[in-house]
């Protein structure tokens, strides 16, 4: 939506026709929204825009077909990295020499996923945050293989896009998660002893440290799967650190199928 909005023409791939019809669909009323504000008094310029950026997105369900025509791969699959390193090695026999690969990965490691092309020099991580349209921040991951005109386009494009990136090296939760996943996962162990109930923790967060949601807010909004992957993928990491020690509670609600807003129900009910 975001590289669309500020005008490269864009391939948006997923496994069928229906999930990118949903997509589009969301993508269009995700537009409508930031339209509203951005446009508010001249309606018409915001009717265009929205026309202009759908004209500059098609879709495929065939990733190897399309990626012959692109300068940018950026790659937002589940997170696993062996469905990831297998994506990424077929995709590179067909994509063009200069195109540069990229993963938005919440927590995976790049180097690896590079190790599983012959590009690892133009491999990096482009990792933007929920909901994207509204999140200004972009992290831009670096591997040792990394080159410097790789790493100089890749912030290029946020900028372009309208993002404020900033760099990091290939370290587990780059900055961002890093920081906040713990956090996250201290405010569950919080709740889990007892110490305070879920509702009061979000909005002591919100009213005491001035977050826009609370931390069980934000959990239900990135999706309890997403949490517990990158949880347990770091504990797998380092057994002994308790920051990344997994939730009894967090692996039961994800367990019952309750995922978060997306299913509709997750530390809290949505309609
Ligand atoms: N598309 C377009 N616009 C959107 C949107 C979307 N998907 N979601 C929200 N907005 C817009 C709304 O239209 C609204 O615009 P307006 O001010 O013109 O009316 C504006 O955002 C504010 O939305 P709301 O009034 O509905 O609600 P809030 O004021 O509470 O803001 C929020 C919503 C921006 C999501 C805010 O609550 C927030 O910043 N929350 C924290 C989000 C966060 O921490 N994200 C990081 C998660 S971690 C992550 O993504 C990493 C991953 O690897 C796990």
């Amino acid at each position: 939506q975001i590289a669309a909005a500020s005008g490269h023409t864009v391939v948006l791939v997923d496994q069928s026709d229906e999930i990118l019809k949903k997509s589009a669909k969301g993508i269009e009323e995700s537009l409508k929204r930031v339209t509203k504000k951005k446009f508010a008094d001249k309606p018409e310029a915001g009717a265009e825009f929205i026309k202009k950026t759908l004209k500059n997105l098609t879709t495929s369900t065939d990733a190897a077909a399309v990626v012959h025509s692109t300068d940018l791969v950026i790659e937002a699959i589940v997170e696993n990295l062996e469905v990831k390193n297998e994506l990424f090695k077929r995709l590179d026999k067909f994509a063009p020499e200069h195109t540069i690969f990229a993963s938005n990965t919440s927590s995976l490691q790049i180097t690896n996923m590079a190790n599983s092309t012959t590009r690892q020099d133009r491999f990096g991580g482009l990792h933007f945050f929920n909901p994207v349209p509204m999140m200004k921040l972009v992290e831009v991951i670096k591997t040792p293989m990394t080159s410097q005109e790789t790493f100089e386009s890749l912030m290029d494009f946020s900028k372009a896009v309208g993002k404020s990136p900033v760099s990091c090296k290939d370290t587990p939760g780059f900055i961002v998660n890093r920081l906040l996943v713990p956090y996250m996962m201290e405010a569950v162990r919080l709740f889990e002893r007892g110490d305070a109930s879920k509702e009061d923790i979000d909005v002591a967060m919100k009213l005491g440290a001035g977050y826009p949601m609370g931390p069980f807010e934000l959990l239900d909004y990135v999706g309890l799967d997403t949490s517990k992957y990158i949880i347990d993928g770091w504990h797998s990491l380092e057994p002994n650190n308790p920051l990344f020690a997994p939730s009894p509670l967090l692996n039961k609600l994800v367990a019952e199928k309750k995922l978060g807003k997306k299913t509709g129900e997750g530390f809290y009910k949505y309609k």
